[in-house]
């Protein structure tokens, strides 16, 4: 058994200690916002904070997140960076078929919490790692920095 904490709430599950973390939020705890792409930590897909950082949760075995602060993107919303992404997403349509989204809006709002102006070397950085084969760059990066312009809610 192990508890971990997830947006906010305590979950104790009865799971192998290497099973990745991916795997535990959708198929046991059930939260299926977070995607599975590759599993092997090259699309982001399955972007979720750690203690705020972005971190790919395929490949984290949930022994590793014991102790420490999970947020998905089901949660999001509930961190200023958080919300003024999701706000910009929906402003601009980001999303066209959906599927990277809750890992590139992850991503993108662990870049404005730990830098709120910043510029297009620190987007590239930041989101290099989370793949879109819909090819929706150019409005993630424009809502980025919407984001970082917004006053927030
Ligand atoms: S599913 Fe985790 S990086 Fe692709
Ligand atoms: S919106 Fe389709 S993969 Fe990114």
């Amino acid at each position: 058994m192990v508890t971990l904490t997830v947006n906010g709430k305590a979950h104790t599950v009865d799971v192998p200690p290497d099973m990745p973390l991916l795997w535990v939020l959708r198929d046991v705890i059930g939260l299926t916002g977070t995607k599975f792409g590759c599993g092997v930590a090259l699309c982001g897909a399955c972007t979720v904070h750690l203690d705020g950082r972005p971190i790919r949760s395929c490949v984290t075995p949930v022994a590793a997140v014991v102790g420490k602060t999970i947020t998905t993107i089901e949660a999001v919303a509930a961190t200023p960076s958080g919300r003024k992404v999701q706000q910009a997403w929906l402003d601009l349509e980001v999303v066209q078929c959906g599927y990277c989204q809750s890992g590139q809006i992850m991503a993108a709002a662990a870049l404005l919490a730990t830098k709120p102006h910043p510029t297009d070397a620190d987007i590239d950085a930041a989101m290099a790692g989370n793949i879109c084969r819909c090819g929706t760059y150019p409005r993630i990066r424009a809502a980025i920095k919407q984001a970082a312009l917004s006053k927030g809610a």
